[in-house]
């Protein structure tokens, strides 16, 4: 079922907040960094043609537009899209960010046969009901061989979550079995998903070349939040979290999966 937009456009002002908060620019710094490990430069690829489904105000689309890459941001909710474009005018970005209002499961057809370089998908999977479908749609627009991105909320890390910061063991145990959380900030149910289960969705759909980041190993079992806003204690847990990102056990238990793809070449 579609979402309704004025859930999220509501909360524009906590959304931001929280972006601006050091576990919301961990999580945009990690992101990054994990694409950048596919998409780096020297590569020789020039300036990308990307699509941010489900893009939001343009949190991932805007660093990845001042690395000089192209993105189109489609999202349904309309101050969401605004805040990505006066942001991109903000940065001097807007001749590289494109934002189209529509929803993931009636993208326009310039959309889907656009055959872009990179297809990011990221914290939308909680939101919807048929977790293939809205892959194979992602897919869709992607260019043989191109990059496929998504993240979402790592299901593993409710209960650790639930025991460290309510302290609350018989909560703890009660989430090892649910796969729902419900989000003050948005008003909504979410549906927990895990890396092992989206990897094989990945490989039915012909993805190869899969690879599992865990964003936030460390920083939501740490917590003294306030510390955080420490510039030096931050740049310690920044270097921890980058360094783990792909190593495990930690990525298995971090706050949200991140994983990449290759789009099947056929020959
Ligand atoms: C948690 S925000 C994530 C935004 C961005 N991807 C990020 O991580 O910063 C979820 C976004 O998904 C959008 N959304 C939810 N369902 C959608 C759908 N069916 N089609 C397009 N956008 C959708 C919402 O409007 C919202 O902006």
């Amino acid at each position: 079922m579609a979402q309704d937009p004025e859930k999220f456009d509501s909360a524009m002002a906590t959304w931001q907040e929280w972006q601006d908060a050091p576990w919301g620019r961990l999580r945009y710094t990690l992101a990054e960094a994990n694409l950048m490990r596919h998409l780096g430069e020297g590569r020789g690829e020039g300036p990308l043609r990307i699509l941010d489904l489900a893009g939001g105000d343009g949190g991932d689309a805007l660093r990845l537009a001042a690395r000089g890459h192209h993105v189109t941001v489609v999202d349904l909710a309309p101050a969401m899209l605004a805040a990505a474009e006066a942001r991109a005018v903000e940065r001097g970005l807007s001749e590289r960010v494109t934002c189209v209002r529509a929803d993931v499961h009636a993208l326009p057809a310039d959309i889907v046969e656009g055959g872009f370089d990179v297809v990011l998908c990221h914290n939308l999977l909680q939101y919807v009901d048929d977790v293939p479908g809205t892959i194979a749609t992602a897919l869709a627009s992607l260019r043989e061989g191109g990059l496929f991105s998504v993240m979402a909320i790592n299901r593993h890390s409710a209960p650790l979550n639930v025991a460290v910061r309510q302290l609350d063991p018989a909560a703890a145990l009660a989430a090892l079995d649910s796969d729902l959380l419900r989000t003050e900030m948005f008003d909504s149910e979410l549906t927990l998903h895990t890396a092992e289960e989206i990897i094989p969705v990945l490989s039915d759909l012909g993805c190869r070349e899969v690879r599992h980041y865990g964003i936030r190993s460390f920083c939501d079992y740490l917590t003294d939040d306030a510390r955080k806003y420490d510039p030096a204690y931050y740049t310690d847990l920044e270097r921890l979290e980058l360094a783990t990102t792909a190593r495990a056990p930690y990525m298995h238990t971090a706050r949200l999966f991140q994983l990449t793809a290759r789009k099947r070449t056929v020959s």
